[in-house]
């Protein structure tokens, strides 16, 4: 629970920041919290089944997790919970489904610039709500995911020929290549509408 004082001082910056921008959610928020929550589902369930997929059969066989699974997982969750769940990137390897729109964009460049000023990729998120044209509000909130060992077999520097070769035949511009352990791979991007 945050002391009152810094609840009053969030409270008035805030009142400050939607005169002009987008209202910004605070850390505690009860839709943040569902919005974490979610993630570490889906983040868990995709590591379990792309761990296990590698240990039976190698990377090549694993492009499949990460292929077929992981939208069908983001899809389960979304209907599950009525919120749209789904991953981006900067440098995408899926077009399709891992292209910021344009409120994405401009947080992974934050993410990017909040890494380079030292913070952790692991501890980035945002949390907002933005309202379009028609007046329609929605909660966004985008958490950063970090590259790890395990991810370096299909997004590293050097990948095995076969690999290679398997996601040449899938992802013609694949711009997902080139990681580092503690890069950020992309986000997960959650969005809720609310209702009022
Ligand atoms: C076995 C190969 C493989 C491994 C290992 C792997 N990925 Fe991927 N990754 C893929 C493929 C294939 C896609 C494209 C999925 C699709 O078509 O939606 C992808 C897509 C993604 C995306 C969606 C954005 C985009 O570029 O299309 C993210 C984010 C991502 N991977 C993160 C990771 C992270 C983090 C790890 C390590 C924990 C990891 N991946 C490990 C193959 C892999």
């Amino acid at each position: 629970m945050t002391p009152i004082v810094p609840r009053i001082l969030i409270a008035a910056s805030l009142y400050l920041l939607t005169s002009s921008m987008p209202v910004l959610a605070s850390a505690d928020d009860p839709l943040t919290e569902e919005a974490k929550q979610i993630i570490k589902e889906f983040s868990g369930q995709l590591q379990s089944e792309l761990k296990a997929a590698i240990e039976s059969g190698g990377p090549v066989g694993a492009i499949s997790v990460c292929k077929d699974r992981s939208p069908a997982i983001a899809a389960e969750l979304s209907e599950a919970s009525g919120w749209e769940v789904g991953r981006v990137s900067l440098k995408t390897r899926n077009t399709k489904l891992g292209t910021p729109d344009a409120w994405e964009t401009r947080v992974l460049e934050s993410f990017k610039a909040r890494l380079a000023e030292g913070q952790p990729a692991e501890t980035l998120s945002q949390a907002e709500v933005v309202e379009d044209d028609q007046g329609r509000r929605t909660f966004r909130f985008m958490k950063a995911i970090p590259t790890q060992e395990v991810c370096l077999a299909c997004h590293g520097k050097t990948i095995a020929a076969p690999v290679a070769q398997a996601l040449d035949e899938h992802y013609p511009n694949d711009r997902a290549r080139g990681f580092e352990v503690g890069d950020i791979r992309g986000a997960f991007t959650l969005s809720k509408p609310l209702t009022e």
